[in-house]
């Protein structure tokens, strides 16, 4: 080792600084117990709010003076804590909550997942399916309390960024008839049909549990009365909507490994030959920013996905017989994808 290298002790603690998987932890209990909420927009002591919320002084205070450091919740004096513009989206009803994000972060299941890193790593599986041998998905059917959780973070996720990805794509407005496949609780078809009023029909496929969760939806009932959005349970494997103009997903061709992505490109492709396919997904580039290598690395260790770059996209659809015409930027993370049938 060159002299110019010896690791002082300031690296050593550097690196041990990074050890700890404290910060994921600490805001997804903060939202599980309601820290937030309870705070709303007062500040009160570690005492108080352990009381408030039915939580142990010691710990309590332990959690906020970590998450305080990162600017989530702030120690105005000793031991007592208010909302900061971060924690206040621990918030469950707050405008752009991340609050069912923060409790998907903690799930037992999920740390369960990470633990199989190591073996995720020597074999090639994903870390939940090694530990629970099962796919996520079935999981997720099976555990209804899971499964809202999931689908309330992927809705947070959607509500903060839904509206600028669909004002990306003005086409979208050029179509009569779009399916969201695998489009969750409908936050992102909704922001598209809301954004462009002259769209027929909408109609959003996703697994029979999370449909029911759309359904109850009090925010979607008008679009559901002007029978401008169509729910529709089932396997997008088995089944997809016929004569459609505009497929969509979002956040799905990561979700899968190629071999099932070109599976379901191809019965588009055959239900509704001239429909093009819109795909809302981050794209891997050597400037892929931090919080994509996060998703990428929990796309495998959840769930077989990756984050695919632009070359893969292309030949992903090539496969299954589409051509990737454009690759449209948003204001957010992801890209629009969009490839049309090839001849
Ligand atoms: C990562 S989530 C994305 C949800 C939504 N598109 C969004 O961006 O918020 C993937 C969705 O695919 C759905 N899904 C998984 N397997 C499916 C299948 N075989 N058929 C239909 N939907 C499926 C899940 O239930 C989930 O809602």
């Amino acid at each position: 080792m060159g002299e110019n290298h010896a690791p002082g002790a300031e690296d050593a603690f550097a690196l041990s600084q990074l050890m700890f998987p404290t910060t994921a932890m600490c805001i997804s209990v903060a939202a599980r117990h309601g820290l937030a909420d309870v705070l709303a927009d007062r500040a009160l002591p570690v005492d108080e709010l352990a009381s408030l919320t039915g939580t142990d002084p010691t710990q309590l205070g332990k959690v906020l003076r970590l998450l305080a450091e990162d600017g989530v919740f702030r120690e105005v004096r000793a031991d007592v804590f208010e909302n900061s513009p971060l924690s206040h989206l621990l918030r469950s009803g707050y405008p752009r909550s991340q609050h069912f994000m923060a409790r998907l972060v903690g799930s037992g299941w999920l740390w369960d997942a990470w633990g199989r890193l190591a073996e995720g790593l020597a074999t090639g599986r994903p870390g939940f399916e090694i530990a629970y041998d099962t796919s996520l998905w079935r999981y997720l059917s099976r555990h209804p309390e899971e499964g809202q959780v999931f689908n309330g973070a992927m809705n947070d996720f959607s509500e903060a960024l839904s509206d600028l990805v669909a004002a990306a794509y003005p086409e979208f407005g050029e179509s009569e008839i779009i399916a969201d496949l695998g489009g969750g609780t409908g936050t992102y078809l909704g922001a598209v049909l809301t954004l462009y009023p002259g769209i027929r029909r909408g109609i959003l496929v996703d697994l029979e549990p999370v449909i029911e969760q759309a359904r109850a939806r009090a925010d979607l009932r008008p679009l559901l009365d002007q029978q401008r959005l169509q729910l529709t349970s089932g396997d997008f494997f088995e089944n997809v909507p016929a004569d459609v103009d505009t497929y969509v997903v979002k956040q799905v061709m990561h979700s899968w490994d190629d071999l099932h992505v070109a599976r379901l490109l191809r019965r588009c492709r055959i239900v509704s030959p001239r429909a093009r396919f819109v795909a809302a997904e981050f794209v891997r580039d050597a400037k892929s920013a931090r919080f994509v290598k996060n998703f990428d690395l929990v796309m495998s260790v959840t769930m077989n996905g990756n984050i695919r770059s632009e070359a893969q996209y292309a030949a992903l659809f090539r496969s299954a017989g589409y051509e990737l015409t454009r690759v449209v930027p948003t204001d957010t993370a992801f890209s629009l994808l969009e490839a049309r049938p090839l001849a």
